[in-house]
């Protein structure tokens, strides 16, 4: 069974039959990547200036809040800076409208996080494990704490010359959750709290996000699991979009460049299937509750 499911729309928001709405959230549960090849985010001439890893220094992306317009992670001044805001403000406008076109029975549980901009080729970036995206993983924040909520984003390639980005997408979340679980430690009397103290985090860590960041880490440490995907590449051609819950969908990006990205927190009660969260299935391994 593919775990790429295509979807023929080619706007940014517009009118989608009930069916569709119903089959996209269907498909994003139960961890399959939706993906739109015919969702091109256009840019000006002006803004493909922005299309180089100069943009970001020493930092991997350029990342902007839509809630209050900052940037970060740029070396981009003065003028051109309200340009970059342009931009990133669109993508996040433009990601907004899709989602309540495409997924409306989230309206009431879904939040709009930080927008970003991946202008570095992925291929042979030189990075600690833990940072290094080209190995398969579940996504978890380190410094901010889930409680359970899901993360879904929207991708889409916007290089300008024709190169796709290449991703590898692994097995089921379930599947992944059963194998590691068992080499999964348990928080240590203290240590959650110690973290929020220090700063690590900017709350407590719930065990849910403990388990997701030590199910994140074994997977990237696992040599044997991350070669028996690496045959299941897709690749996402320029111009076109994706959309998928990367705390579920075992996912890498093993090539490519220029990239927009826009994170959303869904609340579990918002999900049609709330077994199909990854605070449920960890529950059900656990036998407790989570968070
Ligand atoms: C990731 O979430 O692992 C990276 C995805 C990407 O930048 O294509
Ligand atoms: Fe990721």
């Amino acid at each position: 069974m593919s775990a790429i499911r295509p979807v023929e729309l080619a706007t940014w928001g517009g009118s989608v039959g009930a069916g569709e709405q119903a089959d996209a959230t269907e498909a994003l549960e139960t961890g399959h990547v939706l993906f739109l090849p015919n969702l091109r985010f256009e840019l000006s001439d002006a803004e493909r200036a922005f299309l180089t890893p100069t943009i970001v220094g020493k930092s991997k992306n350029v990342s902007f809040d839509p809630r209050n317009g900052s940037l970060g992670g740029t070396t981009v001044t003065e003028m051109k800076l309200e340009e970059l805001r342009g931009l990133l403000g669109r993508f996040a406008l433009s990601t907004r409208a899709l989602l309540s076109a495409l997924l409306p029975s989230y309206a009431g549980g879904i939040h709009q996080a930080k927008t970003s901009l991946r202008p570095v080729e992925v291929a042979g970036r030189s990075q600690s494990w833990r940072k290094d995206d080209t190995r398969l993983h579940v996504d978890s924040f380190p410094s901010q704490p889930s409680k359970g909520k899901r993360i879904l984003r929207v991708f889409s390639n916007v290089n300008p010359d024709g190169r796709a980005r290449v991703w590898k997408v692994g097995e089921p979340f379930e599947r992944v959750a059963r194998q590691f679980w068992p080499k999964l430690r348990a928080p240590l009397p203290g240590e959650r709290g110690l973290l929020a103290a220090v700063r690590v985090t900017k709350s407590v860590r719930s065990r849910y996000d403990h388990y997701m960041l030590k199910l994140h880490d074994a997977m990237k440490l696992d040599p044997q699991y991350q070669d028996r995907f690496a045959s299941a590449t897709q690749a996402f051609p320029a111009g076109s979009t994706w959309i998928c819950f990367t705390d579920q969908v075992s996912h890498a990006a093993i090539s490519g460049a220029h990239q927009l990205e826009q994170t959303f927190w869904v609340e579990v009660g918002a999900l049609r299937n709330q077994g199909s969260a990854p605070l449920r299935v960890l529950e059900g391994l656990a036998g407790r509750r989570l968070a």
